[in-house]
């Protein structure tokens, strides 16, 4: 963004009935977030007062810019607070999850069978010579193993790093490689749309000369079972029967790391986000508890898959530490049908209901029809993640399926942050296109350049000023870049995002101010595509965009210069295609393709890739002055 730019704000604002926020957990929004400011630690102290520490903190935050220790010298286990404090604390019988096959399936357990399950897991990773410390990759499709898996390793202190079973061998390769992961933990095949993907696969790709890795813990959920090399490859359900069913938490220090969770950035391969137990802990409890406002009859369903931050944070660590109910579900939204959802909310009864603006949009396409086919009036609370919320869609979300009696809360946050950083408190008057305002505990701001705060209506960098209990602590094997989050604008935080903010102090998100793509919810980065492409044999150079698209958000465009010898072709497109596809997985693959004969470069040689977009866009292409060709 080169100078401070206008934008436009009006439109409606919309009520919730005040019962809301009389039984709200978070009360008077203002009131709280005075409460905030006004004693700061004394506010995250009595947070995290309610959950069980092993031993108590010495000081709330040790801040040392860009450092943050949050509950010094605190000992605690995230896994205790997830399962043991339930289980011994009334819940026992309380259902912890419920789980939906693709096929139709259903699992459904108990905090005390989960508590289970994690245990004997946990001592099957020990049997395996996993220790503290250690780090284990979680790569699997969306079944009660994949959080069983991620528990077993928060018992026994390994740090996780969870890929997402959609992406490619040569993104699982470069996670596992920059984590050293020691264990890789996978199943034979995912379902979708009554068809298998194969897991197990990919990962025999990735992990060649992958040194680090140790062995290979195989889920086989189909028949006939596929065969294991025993050399490095164990079975999940044979380490589960033979562990013993008692296994007691690590005593984890607060500042000890919890997982790695990748993202895309703007250069290079993922960046290593670093989360550490006790603060995100705090983080996600809370904002599960007084965002999503989560009661102990609540059914909760995130659609995302837990190898997202969203799914880490309020499918997995938030809702288990709150005592609550998680439905989790293999299906596609639009298999067998586009009911497919709306059933499930009404056999289930779910309460809080938290998806992806891509995935509203898509319902729009389908027509009310479908959700007015089915009894939604379970529903009490909306979320929206990943993008911004577009009016259309929050109105369609709000009337369509909350039946205008569901706050919505459009969370905005990051992989970095551990949770929701701005949205609309529950009770709190909502804005369609707004997130919101700063979650009590949360110091943002709209600035300029220099850090100055801009006026409401005028476009500028979305930053955070104060540090939060579950920031990201490092980027792994990278402090240099995680510097970098503290040092682009003034001391603040950079989220990367371009926003404005309204009298009231609400937020709009307008997009990101770097090369990041945002695809139906999920990071790209450009770096990333183009250096998939720049791997086939063809491609010379490559830089890649994001279009604007009515229902994705972005969608990918990439523009090739050709090595010679090789002549551009549709059935070269279709090539290229597929490897991306196979390198990086399907969500990365470009939706359009064309060939060139020249990038437009700085001198030093950097593809300026905002100068193809607003060509590509018709828009004006600002300050070329340092554009080469
Ligand atoms: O650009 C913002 C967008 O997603 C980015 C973070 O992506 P990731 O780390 O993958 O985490 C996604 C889930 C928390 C942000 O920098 N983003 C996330 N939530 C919103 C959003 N954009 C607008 N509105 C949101 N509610």
């Amino acid at each position: 963004m080169s100078e401070n730019f206008e934008v436009k704000l009006d439109g409606k604002t919309y009520l919730p009935d005040p019962s809301v926020k009389e039984n709200s957990w978070i009360g008077d929004y203002e009131q709280t977030y005075e409460k905030f400011l006004k004693y700061p630690s004394a506010y995250w102290e009595m947070i995290a007062d309610e959950l069980e520490w092993f031993q108590r903190w010495d000081t709330v935050l040790q801040w040392e810019h860009p450092y943050a220790k949050w509950f010094t010298n605190a000992k605690l286990n995230i896994t205790h607070n997830c399962l043991d404090r339930h289980v011994f604390d009334g819940r026992r019988n309380k259902v912890a999850m419920i789980w939906l096959g693709d096929n139709g399936e259903e699992m459904i357990f108990t905090y005390r069978q989960l508590y289970r399950e994690v245990m004997r897991f946990a001592n099957g990773l020990k049997s395996l010579g996993v220790e503290k410390g250690d780090t284990v990759c979680i790569y699997m499709p969306l079944v009660p193993e994949q959080i069983i898996a991620m528990l077993a390793c928060a018992r026994i202190g390994a740090v996780h790093t969870v890929v997402f079973g959609g992406f490619g061998s040569n993104a699982l390769r470069s996670r596992i490689r920059d984590a050293q992961a020691k264990i890789v933990i996978t199943a034979d095949a995912g379902m979708r749309r009554g068809k298998r993907v194969e897991l197990k696969a990919i990962v025999d790709e990735a992990v060649v000369n992958s040194s680090s890795v140790e062995k290979i813990v195989v889920l086989r959920r189909m028949s006939p079972p596929m065969e294991l090399y025993s050399e490095i490859e164990v079975d999940f359900h044979e380490i589960m029967e033979s562990a013993e069913s008692e296994c007691e938490a690590e005593v984890m220090d607060s500042e000890d790391p919890l997982f790695i969770l990748y993202t895309s950035g703007t250069t290079g391969p993922a960046k290593g986000i670093v989360h550490t137990c006790g603060g995100y802990m705090v983080g996600t409890y809370y904002t599960t508890k007084c965002m999503f406002d989560l009661k102990d009859n609540d059914v909760m369903w995130c659609t995302a898959d837990p190898g997202w931050i969203t799914g880490h944070s309020y499918i997995v660590y938030g809702p288990l530490s709150m005592g609550g109910t998680i439905l989790i579900s293999e299906s596609t939204p639009d298999y067998p049908d586009p009911g497919a959802w709306w059933r499930i909310i009404e056999e289930f009864d779910v309460t809080i209901f938290y998806t992806a603006p891509t995935a509203i949009r898509m319902f729009m396409k389908f027509g009310e029809e479908w959700p007015n086919r089915y009894n939604l009036s379970s529903l009490r609370i909306l979320g929206s993640v990943g993008e911004p919320l577009n009016p259309e869609a929050f109105e369609w979300y709000y009337s369509v399926i909350g039946k205008e009696k569901c706050p919505i809360v459009d969370t905005w946050w990051q992989t970095e942050t551990g949770m929701h950083m701005l949205t609309t408190a529950v009770g709190e008057p909502m804005k369609p296109g707004f997130a919101g305002r700063p979650v009590p505990g949360v110091v943002a701001d709209v600035v300029d350049e220099d850090g100055e705060p801009v006026p409401p209506g005028t476009g500028g960098f979305l930053v955070i000023k104060e540090p939060w209990p579950s920031m990201m602590r490092t980027v792994h094997q990278n402090d240099e870049r995680y510097r970098q989050y503290w040092n682009t604008i003034g001391n603040y935080y950079t989220a990367g995002d371009l926003a404005v903010k309204d009298e009231d102090g609400y937020i709009m998100i307008l997009g990101r101010s770097d090369d990041v793509l945002i695809v139906a919810g999920h990071n790209i980065g450009s770096a990333e595509v183009e250096s998939a492409l720049v791997s086939h044999e063809s491609v010379a150079e490559a830089a890649v965009i994001g279009k604007p698209d009515p229902l994705k958000g972005d969608s990918i465009k990439a523009f090739i210069i050709l090595r010679v010898g090789f002549k551009a072709s549709d059935k070269l497109k279709l090539d290229l295609v597929y490897h991306v596809r196979m390198n990086l997985g399907p969500i990365a693959i470009p939706s359009e393709i064309e060939f060139v004969d020249s990038l437009p470069k700085t001198r030093s040689g950097k593809i300026m890739r905002r100068v193809i977009k607003a060509r590509e866009l018709g828009l004006d292409l600002g300050d070329v002055s340092t554009l080469e060709e």
